[in-house]
């Protein structure tokens, strides 16, 4: 069928709205009608160059990653079902979890779904079930989908992995959200922080990401939660999701956390600024008390290895710094009861939607986003 796409042709590129075609699904595979697509700033990070595979990398897989379809934080619904596909049927609601769970590697049989071993087809861009393209541009080249799925684009074949059936009375333009940034940010607090009643909890930085640390962690049970943005009105909006406290910078929230604290400073810092730079991470340790720990979710640039840690306080104060990808969440298990918590009026999902936009205004929207414009910008279809 014909429908239309965001490509990104290159980094350091405009996303480019064009007409593509879409084939139809094969064995494992699924069409969706999407409902809405957030935008994450993981997206961003293409087009700034952030998360482009090493060239040396690419010609070892032998692997394009440009062109392609953006957007991996979308819901909508079964449209085609591909053969032997068991799990789904023609109308089913989907939310497209960014990171595929097959139910069956190693981590998956743990309960680490967000570590499946089909991650690796996350940068890849290619059908995990023969490494091809069911997307392809005007002039016949394969488009990759970022994370497997490219929700920038009414339609869109995925694997069925890469869907979580939803309630149907769930609305498929609030459930996009929980694809990527609620699960991711709530997860961050409630999951990889493990935030427990009584802590003091800092997140820094208070995008779609950080916004929903904020929530995870008031509803963990945290006493203190440190909300820190240098824009004034996400600071302000934060009290909403659960912040007690506010601060413009990492320094400010030092001053605040100490005082809050009597000196002892806070159990846990949470990471999820635009991009996440070494200079930033002895400054999130500092705010913490022995025995705490710092996570982060914020990505940065693939080739960074340079970082500033206090080393010698890490092992004495016993300080933990942990990575978290996807909120450490189990998808199958963690949308859906997300979505229910919604649905019982527990999580925030409608105030998180800033600004909505149409596919053709998707660049419009990553400038309101780096201005400081939204919380989460989302794509109406
Ligand atoms: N680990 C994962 O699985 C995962 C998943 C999704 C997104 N991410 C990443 O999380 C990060 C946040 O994503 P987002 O969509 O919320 O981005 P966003 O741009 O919406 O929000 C980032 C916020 O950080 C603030 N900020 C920037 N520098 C700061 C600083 N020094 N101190 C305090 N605040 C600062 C900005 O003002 C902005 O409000 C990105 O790096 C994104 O790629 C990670
Ligand atoms: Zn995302
Ligand atoms: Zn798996």
């Amino acid at each position: 069928m014909q429908t239309r796409a965001a490509i990104l042709w290159e980094p350091h590129t405009d996303w480019s709205v064009e007409d593509i075609e879409l084939d139809d699904p094969k064995a494992g595979e699924v069409k969706i009608k999407l409902t809405a697509s957030g935008l994450c700033h993981s997206d961003e990070h293409l087009v700034t160059g952030d998360m482009v595979i090493p060239k040396e990398i690419a010609e070892l897989m032998n692997l394009e990653q440009f062109p392609l379809i953006g957007g991996h934080e979308g819901a909508g619904e079964v449209v085609q079902v591909g053969p032997g596909v068991t799990t789904l049927q023609e109308g089913d609601h989907v939310v497209l979890s960014f990171v595929p769970a097959c139910g069956r590697c190693p981590s998956c049989a743990m309960g680490q779904q967000h570590l499946c071993d089909l991650g690796a087809f996350l940068l890849a861009g290619r059908q995990i079930s023969d490494f091809t393209s069911r997307h392809h541009s005007k002039s016949g080249k394969d488009l990759g989908t970022i994370c497997c799925t490219g929700t920038f684009a009414p339609y869109t074949v995925v694997n069925e992995a890469s869907c979580v059936k939803i309630d149907d009375w769930i609305p498929l333009d609030k459930a996009a959200l929980v694809g990527c940034g609620v699960t991711t940010g709530w997860g961050a607090a409630v999951n990889a922080a493990a935030v427990q009643p009584g802590e003091t909890v800092v997140v820094i930085g208070l995008g779609g990401i950080g916004m929903n640390a904020v929530q995870g962690a008031a509803m963990a049970g945290a006493r203190h939660v440190v909300a820190v943005d240098p824009v004034d009105w996400k600071r302000e909006r934060a009290g909403v999701f659960g912040a007690t406290h506010t601060a413009a910078s990492i320094e400010e929230a030092q001053a605040k956390v100490g005082e809050l604290t009597w000196g002892a400073n806070a159990e846990k810092a949470i990471l999820t600024t635009g991009v996440a730079t070494g200079d930033l991470i002895a400054p999130m340790m500092s705010l913490i008390a022995k025995g705490g720990r710092g996570v982060v979710t914020a990505v940065a640039p693939m080739t960074q290895e340079d970082v500033k840690l206090n080393l010698f306080e890490m092992a004495m104060m016993r300080k933990e710094l942990v990575g978290c990808i996807f909120g450490n969440a189990n998808p199958r298990r963690d949308i859906p009861r997300l979505l229910r918590l919604y649905q019982d009026g527990r999580l925030k999902l409608d105030e998180l939607v800033t600004n909505t936009y149409t596919l053709d205004e998707v660049n419009q929207g990553y400038r309101d986003m780096r201005d400081g414009k939204n919380i989460r910008g989302m794509i109406i279809y």
